[in-house]
């Protein structure tokens, strides 16, 4: 990750002051983000309802992790719980998530907080400079009667104090142009400019200060299939550039094949399978994992048949006993019904999967469908392009 011009030694050594009396600093982590066996629940008593339920994961420092699973399957509300801006009724009922911060002027030491017990006052200081997120509303974020150029202003104005008003201008042009925009959209309203330029102005404040990890919740999904590849195009040059981490969410696994390295896919509020980008798009081993890929079209490569997933989502209060999934599986078996499947590593693969179809058992057949191999290349585009 580049170091911020801007940001100052003084300012950044008393910050990472404050933080050191969250935790001790240690030694240099590969890691930027650990969440272990994280749960998340809505309501309590008869009422409450497990949303995220045992998540654990990791990202390593500038890796894109792709969040996919439909619409209902936890995947906001792990990354707001994570990030402490759950609101109520969502309650953290378990589970430690870990940023590990680097510390500045020594990239070898990082310092790790624990998002789950961090104040209000460190969660402020962390936030936007350490990690920042796009919320699933984005397009709608921008204040309707600021023009763009005040949205940058304030955010420099309230991180980066040092920062003179023409500095401050410089930086905003700086960052318009890292999302292909021309200065001349600092003086618009949100109203008069396209979709796809709001969302790249969300992606911009997003990295204004340079943070060591981004999220992204469904940044895309309200876009056009042009400018969804564009953007993608474009997150992929960002981030080989400044070198941030990103977690993508998507219900729209075609996307991520993109852009991620590596893929979780959510059903019911757990992770059901972890692989490769490229492994679990071109060979995914758990059936709802293989019905999302045949629910939207590529964005590259042959055309395939859309056959989607049958039936949907199921309600949380009323999971059904045994693997989660079973009711809307093509492949359920007697053991589905009564035992859920743990998420497990395949054979001695670093890839994983909660599916009884793949433990093992020689009595079971793996169907073809699910036990294809995939190829190790993954293509980028990063073209940057003027969308002024
Ligand atoms: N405010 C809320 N109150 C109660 N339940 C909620 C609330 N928000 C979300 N949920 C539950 O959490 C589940 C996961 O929601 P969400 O995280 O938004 O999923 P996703 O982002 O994958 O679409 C939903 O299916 C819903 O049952
Ligand atoms: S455990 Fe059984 S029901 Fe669940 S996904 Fe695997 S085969 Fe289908
Ligand atoms: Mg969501």
């Amino acid at each position: 990750m580049i170091a911020d011009p801007l940001k100052t030694q003084a300012t950044s050594k008393m910050m990472d002051m404050q933080l050191r009396e969250v935790a001790p600093a240690s030694a240099h982590h590969e890691f930027v983000l650990e969440v272990n066996n994280f749960n998340v629940d809505y309501g309590v008593g008869e009422n409450m309802v497990r949303a995220v339920n045992d998540v654990t994961l990791k990202l390593r420092r500038s890796q894109v992790l792709g969040v996919a699973g439909e619409s209902g399957s936890g995947k906001s509300t792990l990354v707001y719980a994570m990030t402490r801006l759950l609101r109520a009724p969502g309650v953290i009922s378990g589970g430690d998530v870990t940023l590990n911060i680097t510390n500045d002027g020594d990239s070898d030491e990082v310092t790790p907080i624990n998002l789950v017990t961090a104040s209000e006052k460190e969660l402020r200081q962390i936030r936007w400079s350490h990690v920042s997120i796009v919320l699933q509303s984005a397009l709608n974020a921008l204040n309707p009667v600021l023009r763009v150029g005040r949205e940058f202003h304030e955010v420099l104005k309230t991180h980066r104090r040092e920062l003179t008003k023409s500095q401050r201008h410089a930086r905003s042009v700086e960052l318009l142009k890292m999302v292909g925009l021309n200065e001349d959209r600092l003086a618009r309203f949100p109203h008069e400019l396209s979709g796809g330029q709001r969302q790249r102005i969300m992606i911009a404040l997003a990295l204004a200060l340079d943070p060591e990890l981004v999220i992204m919740d469904e940044p895309t999904t309200a876009l056009d299939v042009v400018t969804q590849r564009e953007i993608i195009n474009e997150l992929n040059e960002l981030r080989s550039r400044y070198g941030f981490a990103l977690i993508f969410i998507t219900h729209d696994l075609s996307l991520l094949i993109e852009l991620a390295d590596e893929i979780v896919v959510m059903y019911a509020g757990a992770i059901i399978e972890r692989a490769g980008a490229s492994e679990l798009y071109e060979a995914p081993r758990h059936p709802y994992t293989l019905g999302l890929i045949n629910s939207f079209p590529p964005m590259h490569g042959d055309r395939r048949e859309l056959t989607g997933i049958p039936g949907s989502p199921p309600d949380l209060a009323e999971l059904p006993e045994g693997c989660s999934f079973a009711p809307r599986c093509p492949y359920a078996m007697a053991r589905c019904l009564h035992e859920a499947p743990a998420l497990l590593n395949i054979g001695d693969s670093d890839r994983s999967v909660a599916c009884w179809l793949h433990t093992g058992d020689s009595s079971v057949t793996v169907p073809v469908e699910l036990s294809r191999s995939s190829s190790p290349s993954r293509a980028h585009v990063t073209v940057l392009q003027d969308h002024t």
